[in-house]
């Protein structure tokens, strides 16, 4: 046994010994329960199948869960689908190169916003924005996104409510120090003014799966990478249109801004926009892009 236990000053406090060590298990399992609560409410919000599975993985349980009911698959598209000529106008080389070069210089000026103006914007403009993103290529065709668009005050203060709510415990307790230290610089807190000042609010759905007409169930293959493209060209329409936005992630409210603004299961959060015009008196970070040598690798 070792010395220390023997010892009379252990004699005397081991009591003291034992309570501390009931405190720190009690404390450590505390802290673990907490975590693997936040773990599983942040896998509510963003993780689905697909994140945990490869496509070729999740196809291949399906298969098998096909074969063994022993039923003719039936496409998603239909299998004699007509192939048409590609519309497609060959530009002159100077010119393809000119025209990458503008609007290159163009897409550079695009910046996050923070702070909107209340000022309207037709209707109009953001069906044929949200048009646009609705443009973009997707796993096997699926189209696996809902925009869920929002001009009423009143939901506005709903969702800013709920937003507000739970970045206020993401700021000072989930996000950590390191995290928010990183975001000083950019001046963000829980206080969104822009969730109820931009005049609308776009908030960007992945629909992880859906149902077809024969009421089986439609599996979307690469979700993820299709949203994502998908609100790239978003954010190019709005910035082409002459309008600004915010790109967002709001942790942890997913659930909550489904329920509110009736969205089924099977659709998860992906971003929120807010869009509009900027505040007269916007400011927005001095921030450098890195150059081409940094994020580029030729071969
Ligand atoms: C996935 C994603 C999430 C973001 N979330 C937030 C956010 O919650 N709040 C915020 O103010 N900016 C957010 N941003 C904006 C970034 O801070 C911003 O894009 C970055 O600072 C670069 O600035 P720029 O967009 O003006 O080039 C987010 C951007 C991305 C791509």
């Amino acid at each position: 046994m070792p010395e220390f236990l023997q010892s009379r000053f252990f004699d005397l406090y081991w009591h003291y010994f034992v309570a501390g060590l009931a405190v720190y298990i009690g404390a450590r399992l505390t802290y673990f329960f907490f975590n693997s609560k936040d773990k599983k409410e942040e896998y509510k919000n963003f993780g689905n199948e697909a994140d945990f599975k490869t496509p070729d993985q999740i196809a291949e349980s399906k298969c098998v869960e096909d074969e063994s009911e022993d039923e003719e698959i039936m496409p998603a598209l239909p299998a004699n689908l007509k192939h048409v000529p590609l519309v497609f106008e060959k530009l002159p080389v100077h010119e393809t190169i000119e025209r990458s070069e503008e609007f290159y210089k163009f897409m550079n000026m695009r910046r996050t916003v923070r702070r909107f103006s209340d000022e309207s914007v037709p209707a109009e403009v953001i069906y044929n924005i949200i048009k646009t993103a609705g443009t973009a290529p997707s796993g096997a065709h699926t189209e696996p996104w809902t925009y869920v668009l929002v001009k009423s005050l009143e939901i506005k203060q709903q969702i800013r409510q709920i937003i507000e709510d739970e970045e206020e415990i993401n700021y000072k307790k989930r996000m950590g120090k390191v995290w928010t230290t990183d975001l000083k610089a950019l001046r963000t807190n829980w206080i969104k003014e822009y969730l109820t000042e931009a005049p609308y609010l776009i908030l960007v759905f992945k629909q992880t799966y859906s149902f077809r007409d024969d009421g089986k169930k439609k599996l979307h293959y690469y979700n993820e990478q299709s949203v994502s493209l998908a609100a790239g060209m978003l954010l190019t329409a709005i910035h082409y249109a002459g309008l600004v936005s915010l790109t967002s992630t709001p942790l942890n409210c997913g659930p909550a801004l489904r329920s509110l603004l009736g969205r089924p299961i099977s659709e998860k959060l992906s971003l929120l926009l807010p869009v509009g015009y900027p505040a007269k008196d916007c400011v927005v970070p001095d921030l450098q892009r890195k150059p081409l040598e940094e994020i580029l690798v030729e071969f």
